[in-house]
């Protein structure tokens, strides 16, 4: 029998390690007790809903095959387009407890933001020892790298510029998408007339966190342009932020925004946007091509609909023959924990099997420019080909054209105009003084 007082500090010593558990316990996923710390490898990222957790399910198995050593934890932050994860992040980064890697997209919220707080170590060594550049479409360099040293490494390109749709719900409303799309916003809102005669929302719109600035960069690309919007980048813009442009850009958007659901702020993210359509509410929904994984991916994290007869798919309005494009790739932090594991998981990111596995399910194609197009669905494969064919463009809401603090900026602004979609020219105003306090504009 134990004295009490051997039991008692044996029920102490328990109480301690319970504590210091559940304080440890806040990863989402378990870590074997059998593993030593330095075993583990903290992934973190955004891709944790339905149509956006399987493609990451996918990598991290082939990297468990490939690294039985390393524990990957799964710190996937819920919240589309990284609206909350990036706050996570931050708050991360500013406490000097970086993830072992994290999601970041190509473009300026690589280059402006982790590159030039110096949060991230360049990978010249892994792109010279592998020799990934060379698989690299060229034009992706640039967006990932800052004095000739690339800081990333891209595991995909997604479209934003897809207008998904319910051909039943057309039909019934007697509306033909013309081949190649609608040439005009003009035009679509002529269809529009008829869903909402027929008793259907036109256009489904998800909450504001990322989905309106989604249709805005849409909107205002499919009015001016691609030379145009791309313009609206360069420094000094060669495109007006105070001209007419933007202004026919604003209202289109003001006019568009009549067409959709009244209760899209109250929606939790993008996926209950895109169900509308799914389910036969509403005709149209704007969302990059993530959201083909989560139509046709199989339950439970997609809804296993048929393409062109559950759901399909056109350029937004005025928009055929460009591509509006983004970019994940994932980093090398200063400072994590486990360099090694880090290194491991990249060279999975960058493998050819690890992105033929990643990017079927999560509706991308490969940023390599090598993966095997019959691994991919018929969607997929045509957006490989307009990916190499149509003007391409980068997104402002998925991080390639505007630093953050611009990005912000626009967001504030626009979340501003969506409480009064009249006030048209106070908008562009807010925009115009966004790109100046930028520095871009003067
Ligand atoms: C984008 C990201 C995509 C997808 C999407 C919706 O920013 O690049 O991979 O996750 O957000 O969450």
């Amino acid at each position: 029998m134990m004295s009490k007082k051997l039991s008692f500090s044996l029920f102490s010593l328990l109480l301690v390690a319970v504590m210091i558990l559940s304080a440890c316990g806040t990863a989402a996923t378990p870590v074997p007790a059998t593993k030593a710390a330095s075993s583990q490898v903290e992934i973190f990222s955004w891709w944790v809903g339905p149509g956006e957790a399987d493609g990451l399910a996918a990598m991290i198995k082939i990297f468990d095959a490939k690294y039985p050593q390393y524990t990957i934890v799964n710190a996937a932050v819920a919240g589309g387009a990284g609206t909350n994860a990036k706050a996570v992040l931050a708050t991360r980064l500013q406490a000097g407890d970086p993830p072992d890697s994290w999601q970041a997209h190509a473009g300026q919220e690589t280059i402006a933001n982790y590159v030039t707080a110096g949060q991230v170590k360049p990978l010249d060594d892994f792109y010279n020892s592998t020799g990934f550049a060379s698989v690299l479409p060229k034009t992706l360099i640039p967006l990932i790298s800052k004095d000739g040293h690339p800081y990333s490494v891209p595991v995909n390109i997604h479209r934003s510029n897809v207008m998904w749709y319910n051909p039943k719900v057309l039909s019934a409303a007697g509306v033909t998408i013309p081949t190649g799309g609608f040439a005009s916003w003009t035009d679509f809102f002529a269809a529009c007339d008829k869903i909402k005669a027929a008793g259907k929302t036109c256009l489904s719109l998800g909450p504001e966190g990322f989905t309106a600035m989604h249709l805005f960069e849409n909107v205002m690309i499919g009015t001016i342009g691609a030379d145009k919007w791309t313009g609206l980048w360069t420094t000094p813009p060669t495109t007006d932020w105070t001209g007419a442009d933007v202004q026919a850009g604003i209202a289109n958007y003001a006019q568009v925004l009549t067409y959709t659901n009244s209760d899209a702020s109250t929606l939790s993210d993008w996926q209950p946007a895109s169900k509308m359509v799914a389910d036969g509410d509403a005709a149209f929904n704007i969302m990059g091509d993530w959201a083909y994984g989560y139509f046709a991916n199989a339950a439970p994290n997609g809804l296993a609909l048929t393409p062109h007869t559950d759901f399909d798919w056109t350029p937004t309005p005025g928009t055929q023959g460009i591509f509006v494009f983004l970019s994940d790739s994932f980093v090398l932090p200063v400072g994590n924990k486990n360099p090694d594991g880090t290194m491991a998981w990249l060279t999975v990111a960058a493998s050819k099997e690890g992105q033929e596995a990643f990017n079927p399910l999560k509706g991308s194609i490969c940023a390599r420019t090598d993966c095997d197009p019959s691994k991919f669905s018929e969607y997929s494969q045509d957006a490989m080909k307009d990916w190499t064919s149509e003007t391409v463009v980068g997104s402002l809401t998925h991080g390639v054209v505007a630093a953050p603090a611009w990005q912000t900026k626009i967001d504030t602004a626009l979340k501003l105009f969506l409480t009064d979609t009249s006030k048209t020219a106070d908008f562009q105003t807010a925009l115009a003084a966004a790109c100046k306090s930028d520095g871009t504009c003067k």
